[in-house]
Order: C-alpha cells, then sequence, then structure tokens
C-alpha cells in the first residue's frame, strides 16, 4: 500500500505562496477571522511542545497554543497513546459510547454544578443552546452580556453596543436580524452600576447573563473584587439565571473550572477548548432541572452529529488524565515571570494583563481594566511587536485583543529566552528614537 505521504503531490510553497492558493478558496484566505493579519500570516505545519513549525522549517515558541486549546502541549506521547487506546475500543460514530460517560464524570466530579451536561462540537454552540435553554426555563427573552465579551459567532451573542451599557445592542455583525440583537442588552465587565441600571429597567424579562469570568477576549481582564458576586447576587434577585463561559477558563487555572476557585456557582456553564484536548468540542451544562429541559427528557431541541465524537471524546479523557496530576502553579510561576520582567516596561507604554497563566501585553498607557480603557490600546503598536517577535521565533495570539498562555509544556528556560527577546523587541526593534540615534552614530562613523 502507498504511504500518504506519496499520495500527496507535495512541492513546498512558502507562505506568501499558500495564502495566494488559500485566498481563491477562502474568505480573507482563511478559516477563521483572527487567523488573518497582513500581509498574510505565517503557515504552520507541525508542532511539538510548545514549539510550532512553519512551512519554512522556523522554530516559534507558541503563546498563542491554538487560542489556548492546547495547554498540555503538542504531540504529547502520554496523551498520544491514551488516545490510540480508547479509540481501539470506541470508533462508532453516531451512538452512545462509555467514553462519553468517563470524560463528563471526569468533567463533574472537578465541576460540581455541572449536575448534568451535553457535549457539543464547539464553544459556539455550547453558548447557543445554553442560551436557548436559560430562555426556555425562565420563560423570559432577554439576554445581558458584557460589552466586548465572546461567546461565539452564533447570532444571540454577536452584539457589541459600544460603551453604551444601558441601550439595546446593536448588530456587530450584518445579517443578524434586529429582532434577534434586540433581545440582547449589553452591560459592562467590572461596572456593577451598567448591570444594576439594565436590570432595574428590564429586569424581570431577563433571562440570563452570560459572562466569561475572566475577560479574554479584550484582551485578559479579571473581575475586580466583588464583581461576580455581585452577578450571582443580582441574577439571584430578579430570578435571571446565570451563565459562565469558561470556555477559556475551563480547567485551565487549575483542574476545574475558575468557578470552584472563586466559589461562585453558576446555574450554567459552558466549556470548550482544553476539555477536547485539540479536537473540536463544546459542552455546556449546570443546574440539572434546566439540563433535564433539553430534549429527549425535555422539549428543547439540542442535537450534533459529532457531538461527543469518538475522537474528541478519548482525546479529552486522555488530556485530562494527563492534566489531572500536573502541576498547575508551575505554569502560573513561568506566566508571572513574564508579567514582574514586563513590568519595567509600563512607563513606556506597555501593560501586562496576568490572570494566572494568561496574559495579554497592551500598547496602552494606563491600566486595563474594561472595555473602555483596553480599546485606549494601541493597535498597530502590537501589530509591530507581534511581527518582530515573529522574526525573533516567538509567536503570540495575534491580535491587541487575544490571551496568550503558558502551558504545562513551555520550560523555564523558553520563557527566559522569549522574555530575553521580548525585552530586546521592546527596547530595540521597536525604539524608533534609539534607532535613529544608533543610525546617527553609524552614519557618522
Ligand atoms: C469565551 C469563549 N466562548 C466561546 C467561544 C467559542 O468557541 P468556539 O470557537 O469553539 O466556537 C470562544 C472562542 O474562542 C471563547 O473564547
Amino acid at each position: 500500500m502507498k504511504s500518504i505521504n506519496s499520495l500527496r503531490k507535495y512541492t513546498p510553497m512558502s507562505s506568501e505562496e499558500l495564502f495566494k492558493r488559500a485566498s481563491k478558496l477562502f474568505p480573507g484566505g482563511v478559516n477563521s477571522p483572527v487567523r488573518f493579519y497582513p500581509p498574510y500570516p505565517t503557515y504552520f505545519s507541525r508542532a511539538s511542545g510548545s514549539r510550532i513549525f512553519d512551512v519554512d522549517g522556523k522554530e516559534y515558541l507558541d503563546f498563542c497554543m491554538g487560542f489556548g486549546v492546547n495547554f498540555a502541549g503538542y504531540s504529547n506521547t502520554t496523551i498520544a497513546e491514551e488516545i490510540m487506546y480508547l479509540l481501539d475500543n470506541t470508533i462508532p460514530e453516531g451512538v452512545p459510547t462509555e467514553n462519553e460517560i468517563i470524560l463528563g464524570e471526569i468533567i463533574q466530579k472537578s465541576v460540581p454544578s455541572m449536575e448534568r451536561m451535553r457535549f457539543t462540537s464547539s464553544g459556539t454552540e455550547a453558548t447557543m443552546h445554553a442560551i436557548r435553554v436559560a430562555r426556555a426555563f425562565t420563560g423570559r427573552k432577554l439576554i445581558l452580556k458584557m460589552n466586548a465579551g465572546f461567546h461565539g459567532s452564533h447570532d444571540y451573542v454577536l452584539v457589541n453596543a459600544g460603551s453604551g451599557a444601558l441601550n439595546f445592542g446593536t448588530p456587530s455583525s450584518p445579517g443578524i436580524p434586529e429582532e434577534i440583537s434586540g433581545t440582547v442588552l449589553v452591560g459592562d465587565f467590572n461596572n456593577q452600576d451598567s448591570i444594576r441600571d439594565l436590570f432595574k429597567k428590564h429586569g424581570k424579562q431577563i433571562a440570563a447573563v452570560i459572562t466569561e469570568p475572566v475577560l479574554g477576549n479584550l484582551g485578559v481582564i479579571g473581575p475586580e473584587r466583588g464583581f461576580l458576586e455581585f452577578l450571582r447576587e443580582i441574577t439571584d434577585e430578579y430570578g435571571a439565571l446565570l451563565i459562565f463561559d469558561e470556555v477559556i477558563t475551563g480547567f485551565r487555572f487549575h483542574f476545574g473550572a475558575y468557578q470552584d476557585m472563586i466559589h461562585i456557582r453558576p446555574d450554567l456553564t459552558t466549556m470548550g477548548k482544553i476539555i477536547g484536548g485539540g479536537m473540536p468540542v463544546g459542552l455546556f451544562g449546570g443546574r440539572g432541572e434546566i439540563i433535564d429541559k433539553i430534549s429527549p427528557s425535555g422539549d428543547v431541541y439540542q442535537s450534533g452529529t459529532f457531538s461527543a465524537n469518538p475522537f474528541t471524546v478519548a482525546s479529552g479523557i486522555a488530556t485530562l488524565n494527563f492534566l489531572k496530576d500536573r502541576d498547575y502553579e508551575y505554569t502560573i510561576g513561568l506566566a508571572s515571570w513574564v508579567e514582574d520582567k514586563l513590568k519595567s516596561f509600563s512607563d513606556m507604554g506597555v501593560q501586562v494583563n496576568r490572570m494566572y497563566n494568561m496574559f495579554t501585553i497592551f500598547f496602552n498607557d494606563g491600566p486595563v481594566i474594561d472595555y473602555k480603557s483596553a480599546l485606549r490600546s494601541d493597535r498597530n503598536k502590537f501589530m509591530k511587536f507581534f511581527n518582530h517577535s515573529r522574526d525573533h521565533g516567538i509567536y503570540f495570539s495575534p491580535g491587541q485583543f487575544e490571551a496568550s498562555f503558558i502551558g504545562m509544556a513551555h520550560t523555564p528556560e523558553e520563557v527566559e529566552m522569549a522574555l530575553f527577546k521580548m525585552v530586546y523587541t521592546l527596547e530595540f526593534d521597536m525604539n524608533e528614537n534609539r534607532n535613529k540615534g544608533e543610525q546617527a552614530s553609524v552614519n557618522s562613523n
């Protein structure tokens, strides 16, 4: 039998050439917008541990890690062996398997609020169905989300009202009917007044508040003391549900969800990313009486051919089994090192926001604590930093409002070298005045 590689017509191509080919197929040349950056994105062909390799064979230390998916590291042989073992027993698609129960039990044991749950194939589906069941359970229509909070790309959540926290949201994408965007209220994360005002006006119609407990999609912004507790209290007061979107934070800071670190029990939780170990996944779950409204035990319809598919489930079990014995503090220590080292650049307009092992480097003159302050960041400067870092073999998540991640495969030596390069980039590559000064002295020699 011919090997797969010999069946492939393999002519090495540069990123530029591949992008030209891709642009004839995919809008903007990519299959998800955040993957594009000008003039064309780097194309990758291989990954191992904390490293990714582009099509020219150049190696990068990866702080994007598949937008937070690959927390355990790429090509982990322990995980791969367990996946092969699990797949040997369970190949069929579209039928119930024991492995889906095993993965559900691991998650339930670590996240007690997940009394009942259902797997989906993406975080987008998870939040969509969590919102549907919240509406059905409460018999209410309105959803309250945070300004620039991200929960995937379905119609219920693709709404961002700018800074108008008191108003109904307007679609941030054409194609979303006003009838739908009009059911979404937008408040400001870390701003209790904006949420309270919305509840005063619409409280009895609000089915649920959905929020990431740590914002990861406006760059990393942690909750101010008391903010999430306040959300729990006000939703209880008005009979609305609280949905924590832990697609990013689930199993990231410890072996469980962030909600248990802060002792707040949401009614519903959504997850994704890490729990699939690199395979497409989503999960929504929570109070039994709510989730039991889902078909076939209830009448709220939700389905998916690939939900809990054997590949995802095997990858999820193997990854969580691997992570359960790992020292999360190790990753947090490395990330705090990055924060400490870059702190000295704050008077040069560089702010590092870190929550445990995820961080964002903001190009901003002041602290970034909410939507307004985040928007003051200099996106062009960030892209310059991103590009210089890429030149030096460090790959950050490509966007000012993205999170970067440190996982189990990053080593202290790698982080030390990356810090050295980051400092060099900030001090020299990006410092035009200094470059001009150097140029002048070179010219005068
Ligand atoms: C907090 C959050 N929720 C939901 C999603 C959507 O997940 P997916 O891209 O798997 O649909 C994302 C994606 O990054 C996310 O960060």
